[in-house]
């Protein structure tokens, strides 16, 4: 599939920002942990959570799923090995790992999938789960995990992993006594995934801060709960409106989960109206001063807005840098970008953006999320006519982009 963008086009009006796909990606496997139904709403309607879909009613859940509320009844769960060409579509998938250990004492699983943008190792979920008493068996990109009971345990993780946290909390949340997780991730999915658990019974403090404790609980109940606004979604919008917005308003956000954005918005000069939910924003028509910018753990500059920020940095008068901590390999998107006018060289982990530059319409390719969503951003701000195929990897994580796109103005059709 591929989506052809008629740029240049001013865009007006309000863009509601959906669930965030990354929290629910955790908070649907952790509902199998559940003694009860679980009721997840405000789940965005993105491929990665269809997948996630299918993974559930596999092992045997009951699962409905309309206007952004997902319902499981996890009564018949089975615990049966998912298969590879299901855990290899999503990094997610991997949060099954701790789910059934904990729930069965063992689990059989294959190395998860995830856009390609570097190794993106699971050593330190290993590792806890071996400290909270499971015994890991490695053979290729199977493991094969036992355990005789999970028991709390001392954690540090080696860098402050999202994936690696969210997996210790799940494995410790029914583990015989205290886990003290130290180095833990900070991002606003950790919050939302503890505060779900805590709804269910389980004893968790600290989400949101570096070392998070959690108290083993017997028994974990059904719950209703609520997806986050999507940070990055919201991020994505919020730099399309700097583009090429005139009071375009990013609203059901929570603005300070993209302080680190918005704050290098304002050092490029870029003004904009916060609200108590919402954000609204001009492209300016005024020179933009060069940035640096550095990614890192929130509240750090998120890796995930690294590449859609790009574009923007074209537009800045002078030399922008952006060094890329977090992955290898995130820079897919510069070929692309260079080939629609930018002028961007990559050094390692760092590339130099000169500019300003104006992008012109090109035949580009998403090669994963994150970097489609930078051609998008590109595409839009275009002169003529961008298509960009391989647009399935977009539609992994933002939610009626077509759609949302289109209320404001924008050209967009999606092709077959
Ligand atoms: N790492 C290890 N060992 C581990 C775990 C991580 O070396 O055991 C390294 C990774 O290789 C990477 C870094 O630590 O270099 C950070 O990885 P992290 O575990 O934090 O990432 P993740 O949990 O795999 C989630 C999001 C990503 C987002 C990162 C931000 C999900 C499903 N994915 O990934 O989202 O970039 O956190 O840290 O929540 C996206 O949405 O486009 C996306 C890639």
């Amino acid at each position: 599939m591929e989506v052809k963008i008629k740029g240049n086009r001013t865009l007006t009006g309000e863009i509601k920002i959906s669930g965030a796909k990354n929290s629910a990606l955790a908070l649907i496997p952790i509902a199998l942990l559940s003694d009860g139904i679980v009721t997840i709403d405000n789940v965005p309607n993105v491929s990665d959570i269809g997948v996630l879909k299918e993974i559930l009613e596999f092992l045997g859940c009951q699962v409905s799923f309309e206007n952004n509320v997902m319902v499981i009844n996890n009564e018949n769960l089975v615990n049966k090995e998912i298969p590879e060409t299901l855990s290899n579509k999503m990094r997610a998938s991997y949060y099954f790992m701790p789910v059934l250990l904990s729930k069965f004492n063992k689990v059989e699983m294959y190395f998860p999938g995830g856009c390609k943008i570097g190794a993106r190792p699971i050593d330190q979920t290993l590792k806890a789960l071996t400290i909270l008493g499971g015994n890991v068996e490695e053979d290729n990109n199977h493991y094969k995990i036992t355990t005789k009971g999970l028991t709390g345990g001392h954690v540090y993780l080696d860098m402050p992993s999202v994936g690696a946290t969210v997996n210790t909390i799940i494995a410790a949340v029914k583990a015989d006594g205290l886990t003290i997780l130290e180095n833990a991730a900070k991002e606003p999915e950790i919050v939302n995934v503890a505060t779900f658990l805590n709804s269910m019974g389980a004893k968790i403090t600290g989400a949101g801060t570096s070392e998070i404790r959690i108290q083993g609980v017997k028994k974990l109940s059904g719950c209703y709960t609520e997806v986050i606004p999507d940070r990055i979604e919201a991020g994505t919008y919020a730099i399309i409106g700097a583009m090429v917005g005139k009071n375009l308003k990013i609203s059901n956000i929570i603005p300070e989960h993209i302080e680190a954005l918005m704050l290098k918005m304002k050092e490029m000069g870029i003004d904009y109206k916060e609200e108590l939910d919402s954000v609204t924003i001009t492209a300016p028509d005024y020179k933009l001063k060069p940035v640096k910018i550095k990614t890192l753990g929130y509240p750090g500059f998120a890796t995930d807005l690294q590449q859609p920020v790009t574009p923007l940095l074209c537009k800045c008068t002078g030399v922008s840098k952006l060094e890329e901590t977090i992955y290898e390999n995130r820079f897919n998107n510069v070929p692309y970008l260079n080939e629609m006018g930018a002028n961007i060289q990559i050094k390692g982990r760092e590339i130099k953006v000169n500019g300003p530059i104006e992008f012109k319409g090109a035949e580009v390719e998403a090669s994963d999320l994150r970097a489609g969503a930078s051609l998008l951003v590109a595409a839009l701000a275009a002169e003529g006519e961008t298509t960009i195929k391989n647009v399935n990897h977009i539609l992994r994580g933002y939610d009626k982009l077509v759609e949302k796109l289109k209320n404001v103005g924008a050209d967009i059709e999606l092709v077959d």
